[in-house]
């Protein structure tokens, strides 16, 4: 069996890292756009304009990802023809009928591998990079995301897993592809919402968009069977009437718990 040290906690706190320094921020301005992103189901006629666009793209790659491998792919449809093929994907909602711009959030757990080859050649261009990080991409990526043709190895991890952990605390996820997808999908969705508030922050709204049929949509972008679509979403300046009523959350007594 593979012995594997997950984590090095003297290695976190090695002093020899450089430090890179918080700077300061100004909270009122982020609070201020996450207060003001509602979803908007209709948009004026107000054009987006593209360096927006390519700046809030940008902003979504900012995202947490985990093990930075970077699952994630955003699919800006611009021509017209794709674009109506689009909204029609997306049951012809206002939101999406209305919207200026559409972007398709995508999960993408089958390039997991091939973004794991580019980390390495990254580290290995890098110099000082440390032999742990190098072993997390040569060796540990390489067990917990590979889950085999069909996901063969399933029973296989699952027992590893099981007989490990009555010990000591052990990730037991991702085990099969469909695991590999709710993945892939954390990291997708926190894209989206990276590029939401970027929109928001740059004075226009949008709209995530589930209620959508994913084959056509894949169909029409040209994807594999093995992508995800996490979200589409919609981009403009809200309308006269675009924001359904006022933002309506259940007590957060229901949902903020303490231990
Ligand atoms: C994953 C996801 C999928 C959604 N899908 C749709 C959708 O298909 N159509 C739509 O009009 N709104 C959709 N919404 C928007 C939600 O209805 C909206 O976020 C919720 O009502 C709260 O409103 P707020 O975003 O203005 O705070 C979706 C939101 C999320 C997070």
């Amino acid at each position: 069996m593979v012995k594997v040290k997950i984590f090095d906690s003297k290695e976190a706190q090695s002093s020899a890292r450089k430090m890179e320094e918080a700077p300061a921020v100004d909270a009122q301005a982020f609070y201020d756009v996450l207060e003001s992103r509602r979803s908007v189901r209709v948009y004026s006629k107000a054009p987006v304009p593209e360096e927006t666009m390519r700046r809030c793209l940008e902003a979504a790659l900012k995202a947490p990802t985990s093990s930075n491998l970077q699952t994630w792919e955003l699919h800006w449809v611009r021509s017209p023809e794709k674009k109506q093929l689009l909204v029609d994907a997306c049951l012809g909602q206002p939101a999406a009928a209305t919207a200026q711009e559409l972007v398709v959030f995508v999960a993408r757990p089958d390039l997991w591998k091939r973004n794991n080859g580019w980390m390495l050649d990254h580290l290995k261009a890098s110099p000082g990079t440390p032999g742990k990080a190098l072993q997390y991409f040569n060796k540990i990526t390489r067990i917990v995301y590979n889950q085999g043709p069909w996901s063969v190895y399933r029973p296989f991890k699952w027992v590893w897993f099981s007989i490990r952990g009555i010990k000591k605390p052990t990730p037991r996820e991702p085990i099969h592809a469909g695991q590999m997808q709710t993945w892939a999908h954390k990291t997708t969705a926190l894209a989206a919402q990276n590029f939401m508030l970027a929109v928001r922050a740059e004075g226009f709204d949008s709209c995530p968009m589930e209620g959508l049929d994913s084959q056509r949509v894949k169909r029409l972008l040209g994807l594999p069977r093995a992508a995800g679509i996490t979200m589409a979403v919609s981009v403009g300046q809200r309308a006269e009437g675009g924001v359904y009523g006022p933002r309506f959350r259940f007590d957060s007594a229901h949902f903020i718990h303490e231990h």
